[in-house]
């Protein structure tokens, strides 16, 4: 861990494109989505219910539960439709090379 909390979670080139890998980070479950050629890491437990987030579809910079079809802003955690009404947090990433970090001790 650096200084700043922030921890590898895989390489970059592990990453597919809109496939959400979920990882665990100090206890707090993660999904890190890459899109658009951008890396996100956000909350993987939706504000609605129980449910893992990296097992919805990922389009257009969201991601979507996939029990009841709200979708979350990956930059903002927000949802952008019903029934969630609640953010999911979102935490900080930082590319270094190949090696993808993030940080859950912050949220972004
Ligand atoms: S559990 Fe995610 S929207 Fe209902």
């Amino acid at each position: 861990m650096t200084a700043a909390g922030f921890v590898r979670v895989c390489a970059l080139s592990e990453l597919e494109e809109d496939t959400p890998r979920r990882v665990e980070l100090e206890g707090t479950p993660v999904s890190v989505v890459r899109t658009d050629d951008e890396v996100f890491a956000i909350h993987d437990i939706c504000s609605h219910a129980n449910v893992s987030l990296s097992e919805g579809e990922v389009e257009d910079c969201t991601i979507e539960c996939w029990l009841h079809g709200s979708r979350f802003d990956l930059r903002t955690g927000k949802p952008s439709g019903l029934p969630a009404t609640r953010p999911v947090p979102v935490y900080p990433v930082k590319i270094e090379g190949d090696d993808v970090l993030v940080s859950v001790t912050q949220e972004s």
